[in-house]
């Protein structure tokens, strides 16, 4: 099976495709985690991302197409993805297609005061790269690994607003494009974690897939 999340910066989609991802035992593959990956390794792609990144704009199409074409032959792609942060336009969702055929999107709907205010709250381990909340977790390291927590480059008011309506103008009509195949499930992505992560669960089990 292959799932797409969709949502605007801060709406949950790594929080809740790591849950499902290991419940479901599909390969979690993240845009952003990689481009972070490749920023702290100090590669020529982390340095070009990063002048995009930092500024809340997107890393341009033929960057991502290329990097996840790559990442679509790693053998963990084979058996299932659910991927957090891909497509974000609709060249990108052109190219999917030509990489694999997609089930499921969950479109998590939130608006953007609470992104906001859930961006400048998150803190993030620099070493295992595990998301926390401030308002839920208020110890300085990360319970998993013991690392340190630390806030995002990209998460301050400004640059969370500039995602947000980068999202609104070239990722929000990705909802239509695939609403056209029948095969997106939005979810209230208020609900408290756990809950939420259930329901999703169980919209995967439930639907003819
Ligand atoms: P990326 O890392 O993908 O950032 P994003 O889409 O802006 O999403 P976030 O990681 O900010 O949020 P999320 O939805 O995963 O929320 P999270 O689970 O952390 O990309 C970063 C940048 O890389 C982009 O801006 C772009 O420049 C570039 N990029 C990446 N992919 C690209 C692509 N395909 N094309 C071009 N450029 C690309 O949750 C947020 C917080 O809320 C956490 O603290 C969490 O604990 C909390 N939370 C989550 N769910 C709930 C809940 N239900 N209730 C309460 N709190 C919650």
């Amino acid at each position: 099976m292959n799932i797409i999340f969709l949502g605007p910066p801060g709406s949950g989609k790594g929080t809740m495709a790591e849950r499902v991802g290991k419940e479901m035992k599909l390969a979690h593959i993240s845009t952003g985690d990689i481009l972070r990956a490749e920023i702290k390794a100090g590669s020529e792609l982390g340095g070009l991302a990063k002048s995009y990144i930092d500024k809340g704009a997107l890393v341009p199409d033929s960057v991502i197409i290329d990097m996840m074409r790559e990442r679509f032959k790693q053998d963990d792609a084979k058996g299932g993805v659910l991927l957090d942060g891909f497509p974000r336009t609709v060249a990108q969702a052109e190219a999917l297609d030509s990489l694999t055929a997609i089930d499921a999107v969950i479109n998590l709907e939130v608006d953007v005061q609470v992104i906001v205010n859930r961006v400048i709250a998150r803190r993030v381990c620099e070493q295992c790269g595990c998301v926390y909340s401030v308002k839920t977790h208020a110890a300085s390291d990360c319970s998993k690994c013991g690392g340190k927590l630390v806030i995002r480059p990209d998460d301050n008011e400004q640059t969370v607003r500039e995602r947000f309506r980068v999202y609104e103008e070239q990722t929000q009509p990705l909802i239509d494009f695939y609403a056209q195949r029948g095969i997106v499930s939005n979810v209230d992505a208020t609900m408290p974690i756990e809950e939420e992560a259930a329901y999703i669960i169980d919209i995967l089990n439930t639907e003819k897939i």
